[in-house]
């Protein structure tokens, strides 16, 4: 069974083919090709909606036939097309899954609409040793640039959100004190890596709502705004004075940058990592998995394995390819889906904010 995926929910454009076996043999991935937006919209400081959808429409055709030449397969062969069908840009989303359901419809295979969170989420699953592997109960942390999640999974198509973020997802933050940092886009790359020369004690910055499975990142965000005028010896006399120095990206003291990135991304890690030991006891699970873009980050991947030893857990990670966004995890969960006898109608309309359950 091989299915051709499409991922365009952002500012990503990605295809992949992948090939499963029907003795459960572990699924080859034949192809799988990611083309970043990330220049177009850097000097806008921000994704343009509407750059993103014209790119799709450039990028999305190119890749799709570079895909199934590096497959070494004719489109005709592909079993099943699949699509993201939300959340994310509804103008972005469209893309994909016109052209995936104009390639379903044309062959005369099925279409699978599926969710970018259950991508992520089954992520960790992909690239069993040997064998595809049952997804087994677990609690997932889903940390990408626009969720933050805890997921409570029993089995393929069986979850319960049992946390989510009140406003800034853990990328968002990253993202958003980059920018004041006067840091690239995305910013999470780039606090990590100033960070490992980082002193993560320097600066007491908070952690937020610890006691709830709910989490909120923008008093850190807003913490950091605040102790940006204190780091470089100015402070502010007035309100307008202050709003000018607070939106300004500063030129730090490579030390004060260091030690400031240390701290930031430590204060995220100690929140994550505690909120999801807490649910994985209090659910009663042995399995850990962790997705999403943030789920790159090492120090965040280290402790949080850490954690998870202390208490006797098993945790599982995607490789960091698989973590941002990418075609390969849409394919996975449309393979799975497809095994478990799901198809989705051409009808089927895409949805910006599409929930996971
Ligand atoms: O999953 P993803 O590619 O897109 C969404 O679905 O949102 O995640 C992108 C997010 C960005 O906010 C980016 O800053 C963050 O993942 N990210 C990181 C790292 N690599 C990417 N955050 C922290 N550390 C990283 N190494
Ligand atoms: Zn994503």
């Amino acid at each position: 069974m091989t299915v051709l995926a499409i991922e365009t929910s952002c500012d990503e454009t990605a295809v992949a083919i992948l090939r499963g076996r029907d003795d459960r043999a572990a699924a080859e991935l034949l192809a799988s090709e990611v083309a970043s937006q990330i220049a177009a919209h850097e000097k806008y400081g921000g994704i343009v909606p509407e750059i993103a959808s014209r790119n799709h429409l450039l990028y999305a055709p190119q890749l799709l036939y570079r895909t199934a030449s590096a497959a070494k397969i004719d489109l005709s062969d592909v079993d099943a097309f699949a699509a993201t069908s939300g959340p994310g840009l509804a103008s972005s989303l469209m893309i994909g899954a016109s052209i995936a359901k104009g390639l379903a419809i044309g062959f005369g295979k099925p279409y699978l609409a599926i969710n970018h969170l259950e991508g992520h989420l089954l992520s960790p699953f992909f690239g069993g040793a040997d064998r595809d592997e049952e997804i087994r109960p677990n609690i997932s942390l889903i940390v990408s640039g626009g969720h933050t999640m805890l997921v409570r999974v029993h089995a393929l198509c069986d979850y319960q959100v049992v946390g989510r973020t009140v406003d800034d997802a853990a990328g968002e933050a990253f993202d958003k004190v980059a920018k004041m940092l006067g840091l690239g886009y995305p910013g999470g790359p780039e606090i990590e890596k100033l960070a490992r020369d980082g002193d993560p004690n320097r600066f007491d910055l908070p952690r937020s709502m610890l006691g709830s499975e709910n989490f909120s990142f923008s008093g850190l965000k807003t913490a950091v705004r605040y102790l940006l005028p204190k780091v470089v010896g100015r402070f502010c006399e007035t309100p307008d004075q202050e709003r000018r120095l607070t939106q300004t990206p500063y030129k730090l003291d490579d030390r004060v940058l260091a030690d400031l990135c240390a701290s930031f991304q430590q204060a995220i890690v100690d929140v994550v990592v505690t909120k999801t030991i807490a649910a994985a006891q209090k659910y009663d699970v042995d399995l850990v998995t962790v997705s999403g873009g943030v789920s790159c980050n090492q120090e965040l991947r280290r402790q949080l394995h850490e954690a998870c030893s202390r208490k006797g857990l098993e945790f599982k990670n995607a490789e960091p390819w698989l973590c941002t966004d990418n075609a390969a995890m849409i394919a996975f969960a449309a393979l799975l889906r497809l095994r478990a006898g799901f198809e989705s109608q051409v009808t089927e309309e895409i949805d910006p904010n599409l929930a996971l359950v």
